[in-house]
C-alpha cells in the first residue's frame, strides 16, 4: 500500500510568549503560564493521498503557514506527529522529497538566479553537474535563462516568484507545497503557473497548495480543506463544498463556510 504523501495527526502549535505578554506578566509580578504564547493551530488532523492535487484555504491568520512550517521542520511543533510518505517529517528522507515555495519571498539578495538555483541543489545533495543540468532545465520551463547572471534585488517581483518556484522543484520533491504561489503575480503568469503547475501533478507530484482566490482553487484543486482558527472547518471536492452549503459558487460556499463553522 502506498502511504499517504501526507499525514498530519493531532498537531497543535503554540508560538511562545510575545515580548509584550512577558512585560505584562513582569509588570503584574505573574507567574508565567503554562499556556502562554499564542495558540495557531490545535489538534489538527489531515491526510493527503500520494497523487492529489489538495488546497488549504483560510482568512489570513487561519494557520496555513504554520501547518506548512511544521510539515517542513521550519517551526518546532507543540504537540502531534507529522508524516510525509511514510517518514517522519524531520527525518533527512522526508526533507529531500518535499519542495516548498514560501509564502514570504525569501531569496539571497548576493546570489544570481543560476547561484539560487545550484546552491539549493548542493544543499539537497545533487551534484554539481546533475545541479547544472537541473538549473537549465529550471531556468527554461520558468523563463528565467535570460536572467541567468542577475541577482534576486535586480528581478522583477513576478520573476522573483517564479525563482523561487523553480528552486522548490530543484530537487524534483515528490510533495510540493506552494503557500500562496500566484499572490501579487499578472494574469497571464498566474495562468502560465496554474500550467506549469498542472503538468507537475500529471507527472505524479503531490501538491499541497494555499491561495486566497477561490476561482483557482476551484480550478486546480480536487480536494479543499477550509480552516480557520487553527481548526478544520470542512474537506471535500469544490462540488461537494457547494453542495454541502448549498451554494452557487466555492466563494459562497467559503463565506458559509466560514460564518457557521
Ligand atoms: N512567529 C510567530 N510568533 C507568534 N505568532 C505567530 C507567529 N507566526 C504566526 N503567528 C500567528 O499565528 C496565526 C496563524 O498565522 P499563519 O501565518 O499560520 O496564518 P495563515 O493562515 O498563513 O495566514 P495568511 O493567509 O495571512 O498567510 C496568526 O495569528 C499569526 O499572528
Ligand atoms: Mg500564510
Amino acid at each position: 500500500m502506498v502511504p499517504n504523501a501526507l499525514s498530519i495527526r493531532g498537531l497543535t502549535k503554540r508560538y511562545d510568549d510575545t515580548r509584550a505578554d512577558r512585560r505584562r506578566m513582569l509588570r503584574n509580578h505573574a507567574a508565567a503560564p503554562s499556556t502562554g504564547g499564542f495558540l495557531a493551530v490545535e489538534d489538527f488532523d489531515l491526510e493527503i493521498e500520494a497523487g492529489s492535487f489538495f488546497g488549504l484555504l483560510g482568512p489570513n491568520g487561519a494557520g496555513k503557514t504554520t501547518i506548512i512550517s511544521a510539515v517542513c521542520n521550519l517551526i518546532r511543533v507543540t504537540a502531534g506527529e507529522i508524516d510525509v510518505f511514510g517518514e517522519p517529517h524531520d527525518a533527512l528522507d522526508a526533507r529531500r522529497i518535499v519542495g516548498l515555495a514560501e509564502q514570504d519571498v525569501n531569496l539571497d539578495r548576493f546570489l544570481d538566479v543560476e547561484e539560487t538555483l545550484l546552491f539549493h541543489g548542493g544543499y539537497f545533495g545533487m551534484s554539481r553537474a546533475e545541479a547544472r543540468r537541473r538549473a537549465g532545465e529550471m531556468m527554461d520551463v520558468f523563463d528565467l535563462r535570460a536572467k541567468a547572471g542577475v541577482r534576486a534585488p535586480k528581478l522583477s517581483g513576478g520573476m522573483r516568484r517564479r525563482l523561487l518556484l523553480a528552486r522548490a522543484l530543484m530537487h524534483e520533491p515528490r510533495l510540493v507545497i506552494l503557500d500562496e504561489p500566484t499572490a501579487g503575480v499578472d494574469f497571464e503568469l498566474r495562468l502560465e503557473l496554474w500550467r506549469y503547475i498542472r503538468r507537475l501533478h500529471d507527472e505524479g507530484a503531490t501538491i499541497l497548495l494555499t491561495t486566497h482566490y477561490l476561482e483557482e482553487a476551484d480550478e486546480l484543486c480536487e480536494e479543499i480543506a477550509l480552516i480557520r482558527g487553527g481548526h478544520l472547518i470542512a474537506r471535500d471536492s469544490a462540488d461537494g463544498l457547494r453542495s454541502s452549503y448549498d451554494a452557487d459558487s466555492l466563494a459562497d460556499a467559503y463565506v458559509r463556510a466560514m460564518g457557521s463553522g
